[in-house]
């Protein structure tokens, strides 16, 4: 599981730890927060290990699913079945580069998350499934997105991959459509693994819905990160929002396989949904899987 140690994902892998007892938990992340969160399940019986990796550096990514894929061979741990990829990043400018040289979203929420599963699909257990967390302001209009998130701007990935690919890069707007963008990016990948995936391999987009009292918006400023955590939580009374508890609970839930999903779909909370009309293009589904494959090459290996 990537993102476990904060927000959504930290409800969930304490969800997921209950559910399954006896499950070894293996987190991916940075520290000091992932070897806490390890120590922690571990303090309550939980058999868990973590992996440093940090997302916005695909080496380290490359580095953790090898020390992954030796331990799976030599029985080390017990057979591969879910991935959680939850960890996700909003940035207030869409010019933050990795040292890879990538738009840092976009490698948060797009080409580590290829790296990951191109690096373990054929280390898993059949049946199995991927869960992979998408965000519903890829719809791009109001409903979905509050006004808070501009809306997707679709542009060939080998540009969208690096920064400068949206105007005025340096301001928040631009962050946050990276950030919109990326999502409906990795809707489309989500759609093209589940045809390459091995039968009985699935992989499914989850999607919380806005869940105020994150620490997603960290890097927007203090006005923002006041809203974020202290006034914005009042909407979880309304449909337009989801509480942090029941964003960990379907998470939790859909990596669990308690709610019925097939692979390439899109589960809004609880239940099986259709994503956005824009995010079914199975020639741009093509093109960024061809994309992805030559960007990330040197780390597939
Ligand atoms: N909150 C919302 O309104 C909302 C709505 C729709 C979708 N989502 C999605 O839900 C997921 C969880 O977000 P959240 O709201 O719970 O945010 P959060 O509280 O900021 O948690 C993000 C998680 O991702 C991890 N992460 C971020 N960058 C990383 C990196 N470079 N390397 C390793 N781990 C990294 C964080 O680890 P660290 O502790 O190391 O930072 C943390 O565990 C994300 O994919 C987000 O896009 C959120």
């Amino acid at each position: 599981m990537t993102g476990a140690t904060r927000g959504i994902g930290r409800v969930a892998v304490d969800r997921l730890a209950a559910a399954v007892p006896d499950a070894h938990l293996v987190l991916l992340g940075r520290n000091p927060g992932v070897a806490a969160l390890s120590d922690d399940l571990g303090a309550r019986g939980h058999p868990v290990s973590w992996l440093e990796t940090d997302l916005l550096d695909l080496g380290s990514v490359r580095r953790a699913t090898g020390e992954l894929r030796t331990r799976l061979a030599a029985r080390q741990l017990p057979p591969l079945r879910t991935v959680v990829a939850n960890a996700g990043m909003q940035f207030t400018s869409a010019r933050t580069e990795t040292a890879d040289g990538f738009e840092a979203t976009f490698a948060v929420n797009v080409l580590a998350n290829h790296v990951l599963v191109r690096r373990l699909e054929d280390c898993f257990a059949v049946p199995s499934r991927i869960v992979v967390t998408v965000s519903d302001t890829h719809f791009g209009d109001f409903k979905h997105n509050l006004g808070m998130v501009p809306a997707p701007r679709w542009r060939d990935p080998e540009l969208l991959a690096r920064t400068g690919a949206f105007p005025r890069p340096g301001t928040a707007a631009a962050g946050r459509t990276a950030y919109s963008t990326s999502k409906l990016a990795a809707i489309h990948l989500v759609h093209e693994h589940a045809r390459r995936l091995p039968a009985g391999v699935d992989i499914v987009a989850y999607n919380p819905a806005f869940v105020p009292g994150t620490d997603l918006a960290r890097d927007a400023n203090a006005a923002a990160r006041f809203a974020m955590r202290r006034v914005l939580p009042v909407l979880t009374r309304t449909p337009f929002a989801t509480g942090m508890a029941a964003a960990g609970g379907y998470l939790a839930d859909v990596a669990l396989g308690r709610i019925a999903a097939p692979t390439g779909s899109y589960v809004d909370r609880g239940q099986v949904s259709r994503s956005a009309a824009a995010s079914y293009d199975a020639v741009r589904e093509l093109r960024l899987w061809d994309a992805l494959e030559r960007l990330t090459a040197p780390f597939l290996r």
